[in-house]
């Protein structure tokens, strides 16, 4: 069931009218349902349990797709475990309440801070990325008399047929280690005293439509942990990483049980315990950012709704050319006549833009809704221009909670110092 709906002639999250939410906290604004955030999650836990795998499987949402630490207390409390990718989420997830036991830690850039204060959290995995890190997590681990629990992230080298900038399992890309070198690699790992072997990982892209892909890299990743037990390396567990992609526009996205589906018919039978690592599929379509059109231009060849977010808001338009559906929040109040319009935000970039060619009947002053912009949306802003960050809030029933204020100007340059 959809959060997002017109009643009355105003779009409404949940039980509360982005008019009024917009009179309170103003404009742009993120908001967010908190229902559809339970949905999303409820979507895995039902793939889990309809694929009879609930009891090994855990589900660690993707810190970076939206880390407002509301909604990783929210996904904390309904029994999530968090993929994180630096010591700033670390910190983020254990102010919201996370367990460490369920933290996994990517990323190609770990330094040896980080890695220490994620072994004194006593983190589930670290999911390693290259041979150097092996060697220096080793280090690190041994320096404070622990084991490093380590997964390898190998990369499968499958196409996910997804955005260039947004794959990631190809032999070109920048992550993991090839799948061809992981043997060598575990078995290094295997001797260092610091580090204990204790799975596999992968993640091969994102908005990843066709499940077809993730199954055949999880094939791969079966048949390196088979290989691996040739060796006497037993892992405990299999992490299939995130991906799962959403609807924006009109993709055909499939639930969590239809996705998986594929993969978890190559993983039968398996002992492991699965990981997922799931971002956009739990907020994306849980938010959206609202916006105000502050000045109409008509008549330049194009006509351009300047609206008071930007991309330093929502920078995924500017960015990958990504789809977000704009619409009105009050339908037909005002009747005026329809036009083409390229929404842009106010910074001085030609790429500012929110949504390109969209037939809408506006008046200055209206609200907008930027739609589907839960994940990667916030958690991509920032401060180009000087421009405060957005407020977020978070709608439950008929309540809405402030979950981040919006910045002030002062505080955009407290951290700059004059010169003496
Ligand atoms: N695990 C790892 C290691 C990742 O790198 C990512 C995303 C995820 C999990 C979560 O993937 P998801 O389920 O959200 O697809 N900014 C881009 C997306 C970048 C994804 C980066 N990695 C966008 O706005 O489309």
């Amino acid at each position: 069931m959809s959060q997002f709906v017109h009643r009355d002639g105003l779009l409404h999250v949940e039980g509360v009218s982005l008019n009024v939410i917009a009179g309170r906290f103003g404009t742009p604004c993120y908001v967010y349902s908190r229902a559809a955030l339970t949905a999303a999650f409820e979507d895995y836990r039902t793939a889990l349990a309809t694929h009879g795998i609930a009891d090994r499987a855990l589900v660690c949402y993707a810190v970076k797709a939206n880390s407002n630490i509301a909604i990783l207390e929210l996904f904390a409390d309904l029994g999530a475990g968090f993929d994180i990718v630096s010591g700033g989420e670390l910190a983020r997830v254990m102010v919201a309440g996370g367990d460490p036991d369920k933290i996994l830690f990517s990323g190609v850039g770990k330094n040896r801070a980080e890695m220490q204060d994620a072994l004194e959290a006593g983190i589930r995995c670290f999911n390693v990325e290259s041979a150097s890190e092996l060697e220096k997590l080793n280090e690190v681990a041994l320096a404070h008399g622990v084991r490093a629990p380590i997964s390898l992230r190998v990369n499968p080298n499958v196409d996910p047929k997804t955005h260039p900038y947004i794959s990631t399992g190809l032999k070109t890309a920048k992550f993991g280690v090839p799948i061809e070198d992981a043997p060598a690699l575990y078995r290094r790992a295997a001797e260092l005293p610091g580090l204990k072997v204790t799975g596999i990982d992968c993640h091969i892209g994102s908005q990843l439509l066709d499940p077809a892909p993730a199954a055949e890299a999880a094939g791969k990743i079966v048949e390196l942990a088979d290989q691996l037990a040739g060796d006497g390396i037993v892992v405990e567990h299999l992490d299939l990483g995130g991906g799962k992609g959403i609807r924006y526009r009109d993709e055909n996205a499939l639930s969590a049980t239809d996705y998986l589906a594929p993969m978890l018919k190559v993983l039968a039978g398996r002992r492991e315990q699965l990981l997922f690592e799931p971002g956009r599929s739990l907020v994306g379509n849980a938010g959206l950012l609202l916006t105000q059109v502050e000045t109409l231009k008509h008549g330049t060849g194009k006509n351009f709704a300047v609206v008071d977010a930007a991309m330093n808001d929502l920078m995924r338009p500017a960015l990958y050319d990504a789809w977000h559906d704009i619409v009105k929040v009050s339908r037909g109040d005002k009747p005026s006549a329809a036009r083409i319009y390229d929404i842009v935000g106010p910074i001085c970039e030609s790429g500012d833009f929110l949504g390109q060619a969209r037939e809408l009947a506006l008046a200055e002053g209206d609200l907008l809704a930027v739609m589907s912009s839960g994940a990667y949306g916030m958690a991509m802003s920032s401060n180009y221009n000087t421009r405060p960050r957005a407020a977020e809030v978070m709608v439950d029933g008929n309540e809405v909670h402030l979950i981040r204020r919006r910045e002030q100007v002062a505080e955009l340059f407290a951290g700059e110092l004059l010169l003496p």
